[in-house]
This record gives C-alpha cells, structure tokens and sequence, in this order.
C-alpha cells in the first residue's frame, strides 16, 4: 500500500484509545511492539478478508481437482487461472525471482517446491500447497497438505499432527500474548510426538506486503518476542519434520527447501487477525 493511501486510512480510521493506552504500558515494561503501520485498521481487515475469501476458494478448487498422475504444473494452472478469474493476483510470481504461482512441496520438500511439467503426484505422497493471493492490494496467505491415493499411516500421522500443531498455534496467538508463545505451544506438542520443527522458516506478518514483521518462530520460548496487538494480521504455517529439524536449499533452481535426512515434512498455514478477544482465521 502506498505511504499516501495509509496516511488517508491512519486519519479516519486510528488505533483505538484504549489500545494505545495498553500498547504504551508494554513498552514501559520493555516488550518489543510492532510498528503501528502494521497494526491494520478496519478497512485494511476487510481488504485482506476479501482476498482470504478468494485464497480459501483457490484452495479449495485444488482440493477439488488433485490427483495422482497430476503435474504440479497442472495445479499451478489451476491457481493462477481460478485467482485471475476472481479479479486477484498470486503474489509469488517473479516475488524474488520467483518463477510460479503457487508452491507445491513434495515429501521431503518443506516449502518452495517449485511447480513442474516434469514431476508428476504419485500414489502414496503427500504435498503442501501455499497460495498468496493479492486483492486490491491486500495479502491473503494460506497452505495445506494434500494425500495423494493410498498414503502410509505414517505419512497420514505426519499430515494430521502438523494440522494440529497450527490449530495449537492459533489457540496460543491470543491479544497481549507474545508471538514465542505460538512457537512454544507448537514445539512442545510436535516434540512429545517425537517430530521437530524447522527453524529456518517461520511465519510472518501479512497484508499490506508479502512478509511483514513479526517473523513467527514455530519453536520459541514462552513470554519472548514481540506483542501480539489486536489489529495485527500473521500467518502462522508449522513446518514439521518427521526426522531431524534440518534443511537445505536445492542448489539447482535456489528455491525448493528439503529436509537435510531426506525424512517427510508437511506445513499447514492460515492467515489470522489478532482481535481484542481472541483471533479470527481470514483464510477459511
Ligand atoms: N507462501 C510462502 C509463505 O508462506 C512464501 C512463498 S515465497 C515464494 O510465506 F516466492 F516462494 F512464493
Ligand atoms: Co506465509
Ligand atoms: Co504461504
């Protein structure tokens, strides 16, 4: 969003009295806050609910479609067509020099699969599909896992559990809580199953731009890390591994994050808005 177009929006619509009042006690006890051009106003939340209500219908229309034999270009086509369908954009197009429009992560691939006419979804797999989706230039990001045909009852767990472990997260992202809350709640559930957390990658603040602040570590500490405020827009998006917690970037196309012991990852993500009373998931 443009500097002039916020300037118009932080006039009519400012941060409530009494939430400022609240933010100001926490910065006195020394806890980091969001700069306040990332605490959304009402109608930035209707922007990017807007472009949540097309993600989710992206996401489902691949939901409708997938199937053994598919390309992962093939559901690439589907996101880019359903989204320019809707008036929308998806923001991973050349974002960074990225080359597609939806990412498809395959097995052991933790993110930033990159979709192809070459690989094919086979019996047995399982597959992460992250979709951005800018509307009127509001962000809406969301993922979710897909199994494809008869999947072993181990990959089927993994799929589940991380499922799970972002609805852990979300529970745990409640307003004057701190973003190491999520990450704790999350790392100490996927731990007790004997699973461990990437990292590397994390969730992020979302809706005037691709990745905002804060960055939402999916392990942390509790009571650390920045204020979760009513207004802030997040995703959270685990990336849980059934092996070890390290990854690597594919060095031939310089994308596509793997796990180092080749051991299945799976990532679910949904974009939520922190409220004064709880959250509200935009991408459903
Ligand atoms: N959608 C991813 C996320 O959840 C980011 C993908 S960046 C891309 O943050 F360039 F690979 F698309
Ligand atoms: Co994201
Ligand atoms: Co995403």
């Amino acid at each position: 969003m443009d500097e002039k177009r916020w300037l118009e929006i932080d006039e009519q619509e400012p941060i409530p009295e009494h939430i400022q009042e609240k933010i100001k006690a926490f910065r006195l006890k020394h806890v980091e806050v969001i700069d306040e051009k990332y605490i959304k106003r009402p109608s930035m939340i209707e922007g990017i609910r807007k472009a949540g209500e097309i993600n989710t219908g992206v996401l489902d229309e691949v939901a409708k479609q997938i199937h053994a034999g598919m390309r992962t270009s093939e559901i690439d086509d589907i996101v880019r067509e359903y989204t320019h369908a809707h008036g929308a954009i998806c923001a991973p197009y050349k974002y960074e020099g990225y080359p597609k429009s939806v990412c498809t992560s395959i097995n052991d691939e933790v993110c930033h699969g990159i979709p192809s006419r070459l690989i094919k979804l086979k019996d047995g797999d399982i597959v992460n599909v992250d979709c951005t989706t800018i509307l009127d230039g509001y962000y809406a990001d969301a993922s979710r896992m897909f199994m494809i045909g008869n999947v072993s009852p181990q990959r089927r767990k993994l799929v589940e559990e991380t499922k799970k472990c972002l609805e852990i997260g979300i529970q745990a992202a409640q307003p004057w809580a701190r973003v190491g809350d999520i990450g704790y709640a999350i790392a100490k559930y996927a731990q007790s199953l004997g699973y461990s957390v990437v990292r590397d990658l994390g969730g992020h603040g979302v809706g005037l731009e691709f990745h905002e602040d804060p960055f939402v570590m999916h392990i942390a500490k509790k009571n650390t890390g920045m204020l979760l405020v009513p207004g802030m827009v997040i995703t959270i998006e685990p990336m849980i591994n059934a092996g070890k917690p390290g990854v690597a970037i594919d060095p031939y196309n310089e994308w596509t994050v793997y796990t180092k012991d080749h051991s299945d990852s799976a990532q679910w993500e949904h974009t939520i808005l922190i409220t004064e009373t709880g959250n509200e998931i935009l991408t459903y």
